[in-house]
């Protein structure tokens, strides 16, 4: 069954159920507004430490800062204790958080040698606290990114979700691969199916949805909404494609000029949020999204990654497509 449609999300009504997923260095402002205007319904923001909003830490502050078009925000913490978690949920609501996500996926070291991300899944009732602490302190509505299992032998998706929901969870993000396996390989939709099974609230399903008739496997497991994340790197109207696809209309595929005009114009909107060095540093980042397959990219993507102007890119640019 296809069912693009609005979503509750607790007492947030949602104009539709394709989401952003959240990408550190990735779903920052320009890009979150960029794929508003892709058709996303809610666009999840990069992830935020509680213990440095705690310290009142300058970036992670300001990572909580949203503007009017980056909304429906969802803003997404990871931490380890329910103190700081409770006060850094407050601080996202304070600033115009419309939804609080909770991190306890994330496979990287980093942050899980401080005990949060995937970690927290080794202990389903102490993330359960997390997310009640949470969920006490804001009236937003709480929702919990997570995946079917820390080792694909185990399968733990339906025991945290079943939890999280107990806790006051108004939705569940499930990233339908194991923490093992990072962000690569196929999806487990039967697991997936299983945690739609065993709980009430709405799930959202992830884990490489990259057009209309994944998101109709996804859709097929029960899942209540999607949740998109790098296949909008490079295309951010992805939301509106499977949209379209899955209504059986015919869904036009960005060609490369098309493609770097986006991609220059979400450039020019780095600069501006972030001034010249910083915002040209990070749209390279993702420049192997935008540029894949493009004829000649290698040698267009070196001389890219060697500009440090606005000017300059646009240069190149223009060249490319002359
Ligand atoms: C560069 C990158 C950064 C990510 N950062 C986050 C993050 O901050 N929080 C989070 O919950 N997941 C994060 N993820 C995981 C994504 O939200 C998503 O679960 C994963 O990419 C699978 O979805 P996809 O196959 O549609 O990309 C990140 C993934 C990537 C590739």
């Amino acid at each position: 069954m296809t069912k693009v449609c609005a979503i509750q999300i607790g007492s947030f009504l949602a104009p539709n159920n394709l989401w952003l997923a959240p990408m550190a260095g990735v779903t920052d402002g320009p890009f979150r507004a960029l794929c508003l205007r892709g058709g996303a319904g809610v666009v999840c923001a990069e992830m935020v430490s509680a213990h440095a909003v705690h310290y009142g830490n300058a970036r992670s502050t300001r990572m909580l800062q949203i503007t009017p078009r980056e909304k429906p925000v969802s803003m997404q913490i990871f931490g380890s204790d329910e103190a700081t978690i409770a006060e850094a949920a407050r601080a996202a609501e304070a600033r115009g958080a419309d939804i609080i996500d909770i991190n306890a996926g994330c496979p990287v070291k980093k942050i899980n040698k401080a005990g949060a991300g995937c970690v927290l899944m080794k202990d389903p009732l102490h993330l359960g606290r997390l997310v009640a602490a949470a969920v006490k302190a804001v009236k937003v509505p709480v929702t919990l990114k997570t995946r079917i299992a820390l080792k694909r032998s185990t399968i733990l998706g339906p025991e945290i979700a079943r939890i999280a929901e107990s806790e006051g969870a108004a939705a569940i993000m499930m990233h339908a691969r194991a923490a093992e396996d990072m962000h690569t390989g196929a999806p487990n939709l039967e697991a997936l199916a299983d945690v739609c099974a065993a709980v009430k609230i709405p799930v959202f399903g992830n884990g490489g949805i990259d057009g209309a008739e994944m998101a109709q496997k996804f859709f097929d497991t029960g899942c209540a909404g999607l949740l998109i994340g790098r296949a909008a790197v490079g295309n951010p109207y992805i939301f509106s494609d499977i949209k379209k696809g899955l209504a059986g209309e015919k869904v036009t595929v960005l060609n490369h000029k098309r493609r770097a005009e986006i991609y220059l114009a979400l450039i020019e909107e780095n600069v501006a949020h972030y001034g010249e060095r910083i915002g040209v540093g990070r749209s390279k980042k993702t420049a192997g999204y935008w540029l894949r397959d493009f004829p000649g990219a290698a040698d267009f993507r070196a001389k890219f990654v060697r500009m440090e102007t606005l000017a300059d890119i646009k240069k190149l640019f223009a060249s490319f497509f002359s």
